[in-house]
């Protein structure tokens, strides 16, 4: 079973023959605190991918929240888009929700692809155990600036690591996809002194940055073999394949955006060139930092204690992989890990 394989606690599949909700959420570890992870709503073939994806996704979580610093698990939920979503969404969200409540609070949802505050807010009237509801229902609004933060810091500690820099001041910085993410960080490197390129596959969001900032929108084809030193996807995915690992004029790769590798064999073609890339997960943990401190009713202050450090952490992880000469991925999942085991350590004693 692949549960087994990837070392899960639980998997928890639901249908309910009612409305025809059919679900999965997977709980890979709370050894560090309940299993937090989005609710992904997608149009999935069928059971068995929905169940990889789940399974894949909330393994994922629990090196994000780890390395994060934050005394939280790993866990996700999906959901199948049958297309009969429209209309009975509150009712269904419901469902959901009498899954989630069932699990007595060893999982947490939030808002992911497909889902939104509102989602969240229905969610809510059913289980405590949901973050990222609208601010009007409590929640604690978009993650999207604090994300955008942890970026930023990662792009300042890699260009002193690659670069000698002390700041990305007067460094050619291309951003991929300018939406909640990627805007807020244009601002934020437009502040600190960088020459900013944008694109997105929406030429209107590129165009309020040109307007507001004087940055340069360029097209989206070949965007990431632009004349950059730092090149940030803050779009979806896969943005580096091996032909643009192998073509990249940057020589630091660090941006918002989850798995732009386009797999794992791309991080050592990328270090094989010296170009530093900066893991998605230690890039972008402000949002899981904003979420998780909603979930450990954390106050503003251990918010910005934490966000700081993960900016330290990122730079301290490219050190390390420079000296040891291990990739920046693999340094950081060790630390994740280290964290996680001696939780278990401790659960064991
Ligand atoms: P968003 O949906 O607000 O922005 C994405 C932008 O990318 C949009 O403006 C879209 O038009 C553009 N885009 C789509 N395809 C493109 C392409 N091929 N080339 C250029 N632009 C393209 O999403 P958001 O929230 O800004 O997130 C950006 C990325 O960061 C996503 O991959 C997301 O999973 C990841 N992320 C976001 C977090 C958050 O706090 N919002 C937290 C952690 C990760």
């Amino acid at each position: 079973m692949l549960e087994q394989e990837f070392g899960h606690e639980q998997l928890k599949v639901f249908h309910d023959q009612e409305t025809g909700v059919t679900g999965a959420i997977g709980i890979h570890s709370t050894a560090l605190g309940p299993a937090m992870g989005g609710l992904r709503l997608f149009a999935y073939p069928g059971l068995d991918e929905a169940i990889v994806d789940v399974l894949r996704l909330s393994r994922a979580m629990s090196f994000k929240s780890a390395a994060a610093g934050l005394d939280l698990g790993g866990g996700k939920a999906v959901l199948i888009d049958d297309g009969g979503w429209n209309g009975t969404r509150r009712e269904r969200m419901q469902v959901v929700a009498r899954a989630i409540e069932e699990l007595g609070g060893r999982y947490v949802t939030a808002e992911d692809v497909g889902t939104t505050p509102l989602d969240m807010d229905a969610i809510g009237e059913v289980t405590r155990h949901v973050a990222g509801a609208s601010v009007s229902h409590g929640g604690s609004g978009d993650p999207s600036p604090f994300t955008a933060r942890t970026v930023f810091a990662s792009i300042e500690g890699a260009v002193g690591v690659r670069l000698g820099r002390s700041s990305p001041a007067g460094l050619r910085v291309g951003v991929q996809g300018v939406g909640n993410v990627g805007s807020a960080l244009v601002r934020l490197l437009c502040a600190a002194g960088a020459e900013v390129s944008v694109t997105d596959a929406d030429p209107a969001r590129s165009q309020v940055l040109v307007e507001e900032l004087g940055v340069t929108a360029l097209p989206l084809d070949r965007f990431a073999y632009g004349a950059f030193d730092v090149f940030a996807p803050c779009a979806l995915g896969g943005a580096v394949g091996p032909a643009e690992a192998a073509g990249l004029t940057a020589t630091i790769v660090a941006g918002a955006a989850n798995n732009p590798l386009s797999d794992r064999k791309v991080a050592r073609q990328l270090a094989d060139r010296d170009v530093l890339y900066v893991p998605d997960f230690i890039a972008n943990c402000g949002g899981i930092i904003h979420v998780g401190a909603e979930i450990l009713a954390l106050a503003e202050r251990e918010v910005e204690d934490l966000l700081v450090a993960a900016g330290e952490r990122s730079e301290r992880i490219l050190l390390r992989a420079r000296e040891t000469g291990a990739l920046p991925l693999e340094v950081a999942e060790e630390y994740a890990l280290a964290r996680i085991d001696a939780a278990v350590g401790a659960d064991i004693s």
